[in-house]
């Protein structure tokens, strides 16, 4: 006997809508795994309290699942919990390995049991995406990938060697010989270049604008981002950028672009490079700024822009808190 778990959420508590969801949540688990209805033993049903119209074991037998076992109840309220979610526990005669199925949001549910969940962060320099990103990640338990740092170590990696930024060919060269890793050390990512810690360098101004000029080709766009597509398939994380939401990962499961005004940025990236100790002068990190927007907007291959279906913030009059809170308010209401 196998028993395989499967959720789902309802856009409202009526009838209708919960027998589509019961039809479309046991179908979905039926093809997945491959089921003849004839396996399926037993189902029990669980629905959180707020939802009262019908009954899932119900709603099944209409669907045509009458010959087997069905059964629901009503979960108690918790702090915290997804609404309008009803469950399913399937007991099922068939040597297999179960793929469970949480649907229309339920997955965040049980992140560990479903689909890797992917959210994608884009935005122009010090939109406030990386803090951001990381919150999220932090919140949710899982990977934040800043992508501008790959981008960066490139470009560390193009000024050591003095090649000419402006020359595809020849950065191609270099960084097919170049090794650059991405580890993470207490939930912090380092980035790796050739076996150094290159953390804290890749943050100097000159690199930034290296890397808005070396991400401009397209060969060294797709060597990235066949790294980033690994990860983010491999495991479920934040990945903040430049062309998430729009090149590397167009189905990622939520997509936020984050903005503001281009004065607001450069005080956010003037503060951040005086606190570190570094002096800068703001009247020219505003133009460096400028010109990185005008760069990373305009190149021919995967530009920075909004995603038709990303969530436009504007933080220019938010707080760090503000807009983490807004994000995920943004998600929960996906879901
Ligand atoms: O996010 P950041 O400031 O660390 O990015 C540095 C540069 O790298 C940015 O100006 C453009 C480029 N970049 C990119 O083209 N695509 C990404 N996904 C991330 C960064």
């Amino acid at each position: 006997m196998v028993v395989i778990r499967g959720a789902t959420t309802i856009a409202s508590d009526e009838k209708e809508e919960i027998r589509r969801a019961v039809k479309e949540l046991l179908e979905q688990i039926e093809n997945r795994n491959g089921l003849n209805r004839d396996e399926i033993v037993s189902v029990v049903f669980s629905s959180t309290s707020d939802i009262h119209s019908y009954y899932p074991a119900k709603a099944a037998r209409e669907a045509g699942f009458s010959g087997c076992s069905l059964f629901s109840a009503a979960e108690p309220e918790i702090d915290g919990g997804l609404p309008l979610c009803i469950r399913a526990m399937l007991f099922v005669e068939k040597n297999l390995v179960p793929r469970h199925v949480y649907l229309r949001g339920a997955k965040v549910l049980r992140r560990d049991l479903t689909d890797i969940l992917n959210i994608a962060i884009d935005g122009p320099a010090g939109s406030g995406k990386s803090t951001v990103a990381k919150r999220i990640a932090a919140d949710l338990h899982i990977l934040y990938l800043d992508t501008g740092a790959m981008y960066r170590a490139c470009a560390l990696k193009a000024l050591e060697a003095g090649a000419d930024t402006e020359n595809e060919a020849e950065l191609m060269d270099l960084f097919r010989e170049m090794k650059l890793d991405i580890e993470y050390e207490n939930g912090v990512q380092k980035t790796i270049l050739d076996g150094k810690d290159v953390s804290e360098e890749i943050r100097m101004p000159k690199v930034s604008m290296a890397a808005s000029v070396v991400s401009r080709h397209a060969s060294v766009r797709m060597h990235m981002v066949e790294k980033q597509r690994e990860i983010a398939g491999k495991m479920s994380c934040v990945l903040d950028g430049r062309d998430i939401g729009t090149y590397v990962l167009p189905d990622a499961d939520f997509k936020f672009y984050l903005t503001a005004s281009p004065e607001v940025r450069a005080r956010r990236r003037y503060n951040e490079m005086v606190k570190k100790g570094l002096t800068v002068d703001f009247e020219t990190l505003k133009k460096d700024i400028a010109r990185r927007d005008e760069q990373d907007m305009n190149r021919a291959f995967a530009p920075l822009k909004q995603a038709e279906d990303a969530v436009l913030v504007d933080t220019s009059e938010m707080t760090i808190d503000e807009v983490v809170a807004f994000v995920e308010n943004k998600m929960q209401e996906k879901i």
